[in-house]
């Protein structure tokens, strides 16, 4: 939660008090698509990004009113190395070049929010329902290959 939730309020304070004295200026939350309806098998994180959009959403009146911008970056899925890590799913992840021109882009032009990858965006209009049988059983599998590797990498 401190570094998922938390680290961005503090973060976008200390940075929007900069910013504000310097008078122009931005920053990037990075949320995420459909945290909000709860993800089985990664309630704790998506309680986090649900936290994280939300502030996102509010902050960038607050900093538009202030003559800044801030954008919340919502992006589906994007081939960094957490995917590997989580041993996710990588087919049809987005290059991260594409999100952060995306990200980039939305901010210089002043919106709230940017939400990178056709998939994503039909996930965070899907019904809650839909989106937890959905992404519950890809985080299912993904928790039950990791608990395989972490027996593996033990014996
Ligand atoms: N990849 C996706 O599909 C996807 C989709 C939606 C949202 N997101 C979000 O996008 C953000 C970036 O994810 P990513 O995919 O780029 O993951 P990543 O490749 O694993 O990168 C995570 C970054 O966070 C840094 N970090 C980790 N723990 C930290 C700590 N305690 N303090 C400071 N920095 C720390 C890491 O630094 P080091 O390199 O020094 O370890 C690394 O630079 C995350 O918030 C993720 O939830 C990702």
């Amino acid at each position: 939660m401190h570094l998922n939730a938390y680290s961005h309020l503090v973060l976008a304070h200390r940075f929007g008090v900069r910013l504000a004295e310097r008078g122009r200026g931005g920053v990037i939350l990075v949320g995420s698509p459909g945290a909000e309806h709860g993800i089985p098998w990664l309630a704790a994180h998506a309680a986090a990004k649900a936290y994280v959009n939300t502030l996102g959403r509010g902050l960038h009146a607050e900093f538009t009113a202030r003559g800044l911008s801030l954008l919340l970056l919502a992006p589906g899925a994007t081939a960094t190395e957490l995917a590997a890590r989580r041993g996710l799913p990588t087919t049809g992840a987005m290059p991260v070049s594409d999100c952060v021109s995306r990200a980039l882009r939305g901010l210089e032009s002043g919106r709230a929010v940017v939400i990178p990858g056709l998939a994503a965006r039909v996930l965070a209009r899907m019904p809650v329902r839909l989106t937890q049988r959905m992404l519950g059983r890809v985080m299912a599998s993904a928790a039950q290959r990791g608990d395989a590797e972490a027996r593996r990498s033990a014996s």
